[in-house]
């Protein structure tokens, strides 16, 4: 094989982007597209001159389909990308990967099972500050971490949310903030902080006429005895995105695009105890962090993947680690509904039976609803 043919799954304003990516990298190429809604099908396969489909094994199954990426709403990721690992197909998968952590269990056993490659669609940590920041961690240059922060608030308008039916709905995406704003810097503090052992969350519908929560915050309890906090929402302009790391030989913080990193040589811990001073702190020294350019966004996972199969490129975004941010996810929604702290692993059969209760009552209504419009914001994921 020379260049991987992907087919895409789901070519609503993601999917579309994606085929448009797909353009400017020499390792791959679009072969097939799939919708669900046929003039969608259609117009974008004539758009792109390639074959399309509505079903999505009938794109599965073509031979000159190599890999897909599913870019359909959420609730399909698991169906589409199982089916297709288990015929072999490698798969990019859309964030969330699932809405409920037990569909993420599935997936994860679809690849162990088949060996089937499988990555999703966290772009972001394929961007230098990154990068940067998982060198330093991955190095032990914080040392054990004590405290973890991430405050990702963010804006959506009304308009945006009426934007599409499964927008904003318990039926139609299982979630809010958490489960479609939040889910890369969610990806990306997981990835660094590891997953906590305890959540106590609190959600809230602030700003919107929606079912779901525009707002939420956690308290995180870590098997170390770490402490950690989360905050996110679509109610604020400008934005903030910060995430802070505190352990013992360092901190950690990255506000924006711009990373920070201050060394304890003696450690925090370590100098509290042998100090005799009564007032005194440590030596912190900030240290200057290489970052080095290189190609980001949605065209290095899908490059990654093409590398992945043509080469063994090592995959950026393993999807087996997308798993981490769902659950995460499930465990703020749950305990901010039951107004309790909830274990992680968040306990499967009752995230399943409150999610499915929620979608019960779903009424899919946002007030002044106008079509679907498919339209993908290319500069602010
Ligand atoms: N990684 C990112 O930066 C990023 C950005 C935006 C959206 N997303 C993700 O991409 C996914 C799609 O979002 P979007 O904004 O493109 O939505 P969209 O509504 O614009 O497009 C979704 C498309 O999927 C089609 N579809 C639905 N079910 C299908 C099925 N079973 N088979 C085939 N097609 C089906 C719909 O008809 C629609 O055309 C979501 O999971 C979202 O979280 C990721």
């Amino acid at each position: 094989m020379e260049r991987v043919r992907y087919g895409i799954v789901g070519v609503g304003g993601m999917g579309t982007g994606h085929a448009r990516t797909m353009q400017r990298i020499d390792e791959c190429e679009l072969s097939a597209v799939c919708d669900i809604v046929p003039e969608v099908a259609e117009s974008v396969g004539e758009e792109f001159n390639v074959p399309y489909l509505i079903d999505f094994h009938d794109l599965v199954d073509r031979d000159d389909v190599d890999a897909i990426v599913v870019a359909t709403p959420h609730y399909a990721h698991p169906e589409i990308s199982i089916y297709a690992m288990e015929q072999g197909k490698p798969v990019v998968c859309e964030k969330p990967i699932s809405v409920t952590v037990s569909a993420a269990d599935e997936m994860v056993a679809a690849h162990e099972r088949t060996g089937t490659p499988f990555a999703v669609m966290h772009q972001r940590r394929s961007e230098p500050v990154w990068q940067a920041a998982w060198k330093l961690v991955s190095e032990g240059r914080l040392g054990e971490i004590y405290r973890t922060m991430l405050v990702y608030a963010d804006f959506r308008s009304q308009a945006y949310y009426n934007s599409a039916g499964w927008r904003a709905t318990w039926g139609g995406e299982g979630g809010g903030v958490l489960i479609n704003q939040a889910p890369h810097s969610i990806d990306l503090f997981t990835w660094l902080g590891g997953l906590p052992s305890r959540v106590t969350g609190h959600t809230a519908t602030k700003g919107h006429v929606i079912e779901v929560e525009d707002v939420a915050g956690a308290l995180l309890e870590y098997p170390n005895g770490a402490v950690g906090y989360i905050y996110c929402c679509t109610n604020e302009a400008p934005s903030t995105d910060i995430l802070e790391l505190a352990g013992e030989k360092g901190k950690l913080q990255v506000i924006g695009t711009e990373l920070r990193f201050w060394e304890v040589p003696e450690g925090v811990k370590g100098f509290s105890d042998s100090s005799t001073e009564m007032w005194t702190r440590p030596d912190v020294v900030e240290v200057p962090v290489d970052i080095p350019e290189r190609e980001s966004g949605h065209i290095a996972i899908l490059r990654n993947m093409a590398r992945h199969m043509l080469h063994g490129e090592e995959l950026l975004a393993p999807g087996v680690e997308g798993r981490n941010t769902v659950e995460m996810i499930n465990a703020v929604i749950l305990s901010g509904h039951a107004e309790e702290p909830v274990d992680v692993p968040v306990n499967r059969e009752r995230y399943d039976a409150f999610l499915a209760s929620l979608v019960a009552t779903s009424s899919f209504g946002k007030g002044d609803q106008g079509p679907d419009l498919r339209v993908t914001d290319t500069v602010h994921h």
